[in-house]
């Protein structure tokens, strides 16, 4: 029997996503952003999502199905973000769902977004092997993550302790003048500079835990760049961008290597919107390389908020023979993994 065609919606964020996959096939991805809305507030106001959320929502549906050439009543099941995330935001995407859901006459599937930014990686890439260590870096999280089994059984091995490690992109890019949402503006400054430029501090780099802490680095940036304005010498923007850029992914990767290495796992997944960034995929497979791990990171499309990773686990739990969920599941903004 063919595998069951599966919405996946995604409003945790700032994001209104939906995509349509069969198996591990990626059918239709469309995304509506209200990143826009949030630049001049340097941060995702969450009232503004929701309402946002629930304009987009119908279009984005309508988008999604014309993408992948199908009629609503082609879809086997519906599967949605129920957590973590904004809450208001979560509502908007866990009511359409469950509209959807009955409407249709098909099963509902509330998913963990973060495990949904794991088995996105299969719709790129296939069958994730068993166990992989998966490392997932946004605006919102910072995890690294043991993955016996994205559809069963996903361990939390640590976090970051303060900001995560999109959001200190976005913080420092605010110091040094660039514009919301702040992490690519620092890649392509630090291609202009030199990652060994200041010294700036990392963060539980040799504490044994597999926590992040990214504040303490922000904070020095901050008072590295005041002392330069208060000296009134100009500021080597490209250069403390390479060199802030060069402290949070020496971090990153190191840590998701010895998270490999305390396991014996020997392959490493990266996902968020932070594996966009181009000197952390290049660490990144060269530690990998050396450690004899084998790296895997969707595309940068795949990587930011979507729906089509809420589809690709859907349908592993479709797979997987796990229940659907209660048309009355709730919006969990602090799920745990
Ligand atoms: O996954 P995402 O789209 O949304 C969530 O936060 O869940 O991630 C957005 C974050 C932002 O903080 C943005 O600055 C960061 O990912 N980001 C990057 C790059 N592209 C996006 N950070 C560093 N380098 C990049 N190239
Ligand atoms: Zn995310």
């Amino acid at each position: 029997a063919e595998e069951p065609l599966v919405l996946g919606i995604e409003t945790s964020c700032d994001e209104t996503g939906v995509g349509i996959v069969r198996g591990n096939t990626l059918l239709a991805n469309a995304v509506a952003s209200s990143v826009e809305e949030h630049a001049r507030f340097g941060g995702v106001v969450p009232e503004v999502a929701s309402r946002a959320h629930l304009e987009a929502m119908t279009p984005t549906v309508e988008r999604a199905l014309e993408q992948a050439g199908l009629r609503f009543s082609d879809i086997d099941a519906v599967a949605v973000t129920a957590g973590p995330g904004l809450a208001g935001a979560l509502l908007v995407g866990v009511a359409a769902a469950k509209a959807y859901a009955l409407g249709l006459g098909v099963p509902l599937y509330g998913v963990n977004h973060l495990a949904a930014h794991v088995a996105v990686d299969q719709l790129e890439h296939g069958p994730l092997p068993k166990p992989s260590i998966a490392m997932l870096v946004s605006g919102g999280h910072s995890s690294l993550l043991l993955v016996p089994d994205v559809a069963k059984d996903v361990i939390s091995l640590g976090s970051t302790v303060d900001d995560a490690a999109g959001e200190a992109f976005d913080k420092v890019a605010r110091v040094l003048g660039l514009p919301f949402p702040g992490g690519p503006y620092i890649d392509r400054a630090a291609a202009e500079g030199s990652g060994t430029a200041v010294a700036f501090p990392r963060g539980k780099y040799d504490d044994g835990t597999l926590d992040f802490s990214f504040s303490g680095l922000k904070t020095a940036v901050a008072r590295w760049v005041e002392a330069k304005e208060r000296a009134g010498e100009p500021v080597p923007v490209a250069d403390v961008a390479a060199s802030f850029q060069e402290a949070v992914v020496d971090v990153l990767t190191r840590k998701a290597l010895q998270a490999c290495r305390r396991y014996e796992v020997e392959d490493l997944l990266i996902g968020g919107g932070v594996a966009a960034n181009s000197r952390l995929r290049a660490l990144a497979q060269e530690r990998c390389d050396a450690a004899g791990v084998r790296l895997r990171v969707p595309r940068p499309g795949l990587c930011t908020d979507n729906g089509a990773m809420i589809a690709a686990l859907g349908s592993e739990l479709v797979a997987a023979g796990v229940a659907p969920s209660p048309l009355d599941i709730p919006a969990d903004s602090s799920m745990p993994v």
